[in-house]
């Protein structure tokens, strides 16, 4: 009999349940004491100055361009695969993206064609760079900031995937001015839709709480804290709504409190997954350099098919690539949910028509899209649901 095998599961309980009640009794219901709660926790777990909660990662991600200054003219680094939020909220500023390929191993961003793509803009318009910490692997920081600082641009971490990725004990999103996170259900934990921003800038901290509130200079929880709530404050900057709400708030404390063991369950799953399809060839699994903590927030491999998957052609791509989809169909025909890892941005429609771009010009992203494939892994999986994932995937592949 076939089991049902879903892409992720959420660790729910009742801690969960009695959280998200508690605005529905208090009356408060937006960014109010549980938002407070849930961001004084964050910048525990991820060791930051300053962590603001928004609507999710895109308006975070939004927030931390436009309080660095971004906006037309400018132009900013962007992974030609990840998913199109990273590009979309360069565009809400006005700026231009700028895309980027990436590193066959680890599916960040490849640091040497930055270098390449720094070095050659003449006119220095590019003002910052967006790493994306991809399926919880933090991208190559440590160098990514080495060239940001000789060219004088910003780094915002999109580390939609990144909690719980560290390098040499820095979390993720630590390492740019900015970092932004996603609470997303496909996220290791998730408030529906929700996202973080994190910095150690008082200045941008100050910038985004107040961007994220249609710009008004005070808060509606400071106001009530320092008894001045009947007055409404000044509102300098034109600011969004992009406050989370504090029933997302109540759920991301108690999300939090568990954030440790989820990341643990969930990379013990994964090692399993390495111990177990190791002695599978047509399967790539995910690598880890030395030093970095992988978050797992997905479990991706490369559908290789058995080849060398370096310098694919265009016709070799194309073949793997129905291999790799009969693959996920037969999966799914066992219950077994799977999905592509993510997309290549210059593929996308909207992206394709406006920069007139080929399939090819981004051919290590253009290979991931078509031959990625995310495994299901959720922090409680069970003996019996693991092995009956990799007895089918062995049982069509070795
Ligand atoms: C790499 C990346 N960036 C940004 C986002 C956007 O996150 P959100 O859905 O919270 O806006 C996602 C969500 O899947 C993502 O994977």
């Amino acid at each position: 009999m076939n089991m049902k095998i879903p892409i992720i599961r959420h660790s729910f309980d009742e801690a969960d349940r009695e959280n998200l009640l508690k605005p529905l009794e208090s009356g408060w219901l937006v960014q109010g004491p549980y938002v407070a709660e849930f961001e004084r926790m964050f910048c525990q777990f991820t060791g930051a100055k300053y962590a603001k909660a928004t609507t999710s990662c895109t308006t975070a991600l939004h927030l931390a361009l436009v309080a660095l200054g971004i906006g037309p003219g400018d132009k900013v680094i962007v992974p030609s695969f990840t998913y199109v939020a990273s590009a979309n909220a360069v565009e809400y500023t006005g700026a231009e993206v700028v895309l980027c390929d990436i590193d066959l191993r680890t599916y960040n961003i490849d640091v040497e064609r930055v270098r390449d793509i720094l070095e050659n803009d003449k006119g220095r318009r590019i003002k910052a760079v967006m790493p994306v910490n991809l399926f919880g692997l933090s991208a190559d920081l440590v160098t990514i900031k080495e060239l940001a600082e000789e060219y004088g641009i910003a780094v915002i971490e999109d580390s939609a995937c990144g909690i719980g990725a560290s390098i040499r004990g820095k979390h993720s999103g630590t390492f740019g001015a900015v970092g932004c996170f996603s609470f997303h259900p496909r996220k290791v934990i998730t408030t529906g839709e929700g996202g973080m921003l994190i910095t150690d800038d008082e200045n941008i901290a100050s910038k985004v709480s107040s961007l994220r509130d249609h710009g008004a200079e005070k808060s509606d929880l400071a106001r009530h804290k320092d008894k001045s709530g009947s007055l409404l404050p000044d509102f300098n900057d034109r600011g969004y709504n992009y406050r989370m709400t504090d029933i997302q708030g109540a759920l991301g404390v108690a999300q939090m409190r568990k954030a440790e063991n989820i990341i643990k369950g969930r990379g013990l799953v994964a090692g399993r997954y390495n111990e177990s399809l190791a002695g599978i060839d047509k399967l790539n699994i995910p690598y880890v350099p030395e030093g970095y903590i992988h978050g797992f927030q997905s479990y991706v491999c490369i559908y290789s098919g058995g080849e060398d998957i370096n310098n694919l052609t265009m016709e070799k791509i194309v073949k793997l690539n129905r291999e790799r989809n009969l693959l996920m169909e037969k999966l799914e025909e066992k219950g077994i949910s799977t999905r592509q890892g993510t997309h290549a941005v210059h593929t996308l429609g909207y992206y394709k028509k406006k920069f007139v771009f080929s399939e090819m010009d981004y051919p290590v992203s253009f290979a991931c899209d078509r031959l990625s494939i995310t495994l299901p892994l959720y922090s409680d999986m069970s003996d019996e649901e693991f092995n009956y994932v990799i007895t089918n995937i062995t049982e069509r592949l070795a």
